[in-house]
């Protein structure tokens, strides 16, 4: 998979270098490039923003760096038909809140490219043009408000990039951990040693009876769900 982040602040996405993003990368199995929206201006002072039409508080990104931007980034151009293959995502927190379903679904997909959003967001032309040359996602990651989409898009390039075959090592381990599977949340886990500042680890994962090991742990994902995120719990959920 490719990844493109368009954003003022493409420094935030170092953070992807490290650990298991960064072997993926190392792998082949994805790539992953960061742009600086500044690269698209054209006057002396590098001009992104600019005040809202109507009036309110705050600036908003103005369209034309995006549009050039997209244009070079999507390899399309306003004059031609040509559509691009690749899902455009505009972090907003106006946007449908991401979760591990969408995270699935973006994880099939060969190209992505975040646009990320600064102060109140971006001209909302710069969406409906995106639109007319790619498919086009508004995605938030939850409902509070962030300064831009930066840490939006790491989190959901995370999310995404982990499902891709191959870059995690044990695909198991994907089945089992919370929002996969049949939804509910994890189930508390253990390692030695056996006791621990007088705390003991719940007798029945030392038993060795992998039957009653696995009611237990089916029994602690449903009384946790229930307790925690009800909203998640599956109507055949029975305990
Ligand atoms: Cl995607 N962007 C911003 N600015 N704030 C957010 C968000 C995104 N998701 C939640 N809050």
């Amino acid at each position: 998979m490719r990844i493109d982040a368009i954003s003022i602040f493409p420094d935030y996405f170092s953070a992807l270098d490290l650990s298991l993003l960064g072997k993926a990368r190392d792998k082949g199995l994805i790539e992953f490039q960061a742009h600086d929206l500044r690269a698209w201006t054209t006057d002396k002072h590098k001009t992104v923003d600019d005040t809202p039409y109507g009036g309110g508080a705050g600036m908003l990104m103005k369209p034309e760096p995006w549009g050039l931007a997209l244009d070079e980034i999507l390899g399309v151009s306003e004059t031609s038909d040509e559509l691009s293959d690749a899902t455009v995502i505009f972090t907003s927190p106006a946007g449908d809140v991401f979760n591990q379903e969408i995270a699935y679904d973006l994880a099939k997909e060969s190209r992505l490219v975040f646009a990320c959003g600064r102060y109140e967001g971006i001209d909302q032309r710069v969406i409906d043009y995106a639109a007319t040359k790619a498919k086009v996602r508004l995605l938030s990651i939850g409902d509070y408000v962030l300064n831009g989409g930066e840490v939006a898009a790491i989190a959901m390039t995370e999310a995404i990039a982990r499902l891709i075959p191959g870059v995690i090592g044990n695909a198991e381990s994907l089945a089992e951990e919370s929002h996969s599977g049949e939804g509910l949340l994890e189930y508390p886990s253990y390692t030695k040693p056996s006791t621990w500042r007088s705390m003991e680890v719940p007798e029945v994962l030392l038993s060795g009876n992998h039957a009653r090991i696995a009611a237990w742990r089916y029994q602690q994902q449903v009384e946790r769900t229930r307790r925690v995120r009800p909203d998640l719990l599956p109507p055949e959920a029975e305990i």
